[in-house]
């Protein structure tokens, strides 16, 4: 706690910047692809589900134990959730919080400068002229390296956040988060009402938008018990609201002890639910679909996965709207994505920065330049080998499977450790909403069930993953040599980045195990 006494400017700037957390490219990106990948209307009800089972109950607990945690100078999970329970382990369950936050910024931000190099080259005129598929596969190309500019715009990406990170919480994250958040709003409302009234003719779109909310909004119980489709729905509210991650309790712990959180979470929780249905669910979908249709749709999200999709299709949209227009409205579609992008990313920084200050002492600038570094080392093969799925590998195992395993060990500390006692006594202290006395046993029961199953119904798959038995069988299916060098490539590189992940957890416990001796050495106790 020595050089870490930081604290929020002010409530607008806590909640903004908590929301700015939340929102991101999960909510405009990944939620659609989600969606898609499921089946649409498979989708909807397990999402919808996960959010009020799970998500709400596991912002409350966050947001109450990073307040705790605060209380004793923690921010960051592994000592916020020592403080918790007096058995030694628990801190190594708090690894987990630094390290998703590491793995998931080194793809996000990537992503996050994808958004730099299309404002540049909307303004450079490159896709003035292109056809709706000339449009699409630029993205192929980009991604696929042929010039060093995605690399650029990547490093100026990786600088900033580590920049604005330097400057602290009120003085950078907060600030970015205010001018962001509401610009943000505008310009999605405003794309959200093009992608909804979106008619075939118009536009030289060849299908109605609303086509694409049909898609998505029109129930199928087809699949509804496939755990697959629960893993990713869970995995998508999670992502989403940042929970499981270790960011949320991180800004939190920077909360004074009487604070609310109730309200607070409940605020910045359905902001971002408010972004991601109304506004993520209206843009992507219903422009691809009035472009490509339903099938075309389909296969583009199959064929190359992941989520660049509302980079192939937007921009031909835009064309149609002009040259002037078009540069507009990439500014505005892609300036929204950047600051989504950005207020996330910086929120994924804090985690470990707070670690390095708390428990080594360092100072925040070099907290800062430490994260900017990590991540820019483990981004490097998503960058690099991005066709090869390194991108959406690091997203599968950092970004859906390890918060869901995050979030059930720290929701049975929280409830069966800690005590849903005085569990309920943090979460109800200071609040300014009566929370619903429900809430007390879904978190007690109901949200470690459901996380529970999820848990174990996903081991068949993620084992299937691990062993890669898609791509072996694949393999035997081609016949032609040089697509099998390819999938052969990908289960190397998949390979690879699944040692590294893994590495890169063993030596956050590594850190954590030396901070932990150091504090016996010094008599620092953790609560
Ligand atoms: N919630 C963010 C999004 O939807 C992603 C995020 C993950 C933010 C982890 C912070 C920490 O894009
Ligand atoms: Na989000």
């Amino acid at each position: 706690s020595s050089s870490n006494t930081e604290s929020w400017g002010s409530r607008v700037g806590l909640v903004l910047a908590m929301a700015g957390n939340a929102v991101g490219l999960g909510n405009f990106l990944r939620f659609p692809v989600q969606a898609i990948q499921n089946g649409g209307g498979t989708f909807i009800i397990p999402y919808l589900v996960c959010f009020l089972l799970m998500g709400i109950p596991l912002l409350f607990v966050e947001w109450s134990m990073g307040r705790f945690g605060g209380k004793y100078g923690h921010h960051s999970t592994p000592f916020i959730l020592d403080s918790m329970s007096k058995q030694a382990f628990w801190k190594y369950i708090g690894v987990f919080g630094i390290f998703t936050n590491l793995a998931v910024a080194a793809y996000y931000c990537y992503l996050e400068s994808w958004t730099l190099g299309y404002i540049w080259h909307s303004v450079a005129g490159t896709f003035d002229g292109q056809t709706r598929d000339e449009v699409a596969n630029f993205f192929t190309n980009y991604t696929s390296l042929s010039d060093a500019q995605p690399i650029i715009f990547w490093v100026i990406c990786l600088l900033l956040n580590t920049w604005i990170l330097s400057r602290g919480l009120s003085g950078g994250v907060e600030k970015v988060a205010k001018i962001g958040m509401p610009l943000l709003i505008l310009f999605g409302v405003i794309l959200a009402i093009r992608g909804v009234s979106l008619q075939p003719g118009t536009n030289n779109a060849l299908y109605a938008g609303t086509d694409g909310l049909n898609y998505l909004w029109t129930p199928d119980f087809s699949t509804i018990w496939s755990p697959k489709v629960w893993l990713a729905a869970a995995g998508q509210i999670f992502f989403t609201l940042s929970v499981g991650m270790g960011s949320i309790q991180c800004y939190s712990s920077y909360l004074r002890s009487r604070d609310d959180v109730a309200l607070n979470a409940m605020s910045a929780g359905w902001m971002n639910e408010f972004v991601e249905v109304c506004l993520g669910g209206a843009i992507v979908i219903p422009i691809t679909v009035g472009y490509f249709g339903i099938d075309g749709m389909l296969e583009l999200v199959n064929k190359v996965g992941g989520l660049g999709l509302g980079f192939r299709t937007l921009p031909f949209l835009f064309q149609q709207w002009g040259p002037f227009l078009a540069i507009a409205a990439s500014v505005m579609w892609f300036g929204l994505l950047f600051f989504a992008g950005i207020t996330s990313s910086l929120a994924m920084g804090t985690p470990c920065m707070g670690f390095l200050q708390d428990e080594f002492g360092w100072k925040r600038e070099n907290a800062a330049w430490a994260f900017g570094a990590t991540v820019g080392i483990l981004g490097l093969p998503t960058v690099l080998f991005f066709n090869y799925g390194v991108f959406d590998e690091y997203d599968h195992w950092a970004g859906t499977v390890s918060l869901v395993v995050f979030a059930f060990f720290e929701i049975i500390l929280f409830a069966w450790i800690f005590g849903m006692k005085k569990g309920w006594e943090e979460i109800t202290r200071g609040a300014d909403i009566k929370v619903p006395i429900i809430f007390k046993y879904i978190i007690q029961y109901v949200t470690p069930v459901i996380l529970g199953w999820v848990l174990i119904a996903s081991m068949p798959a993620n084992w299937d993953k691990i062993m890669n038995t898609g791509l072996y069988a694949q393999i035997a299916a081609a016949t032609d040599p040089a697509v099998i060098a390819n999938l052969e490539k990908t289960i190397m590189y998949q390979n690879i980045a699944r040692i590294g992940l893994l590495a890169l957890w063993i030596g956050i416990a590594v850190l954590v195990y030396i901070a932990y001796r150091k504090r016996l050495r010094e008599g620092r106790f953790t609560h």
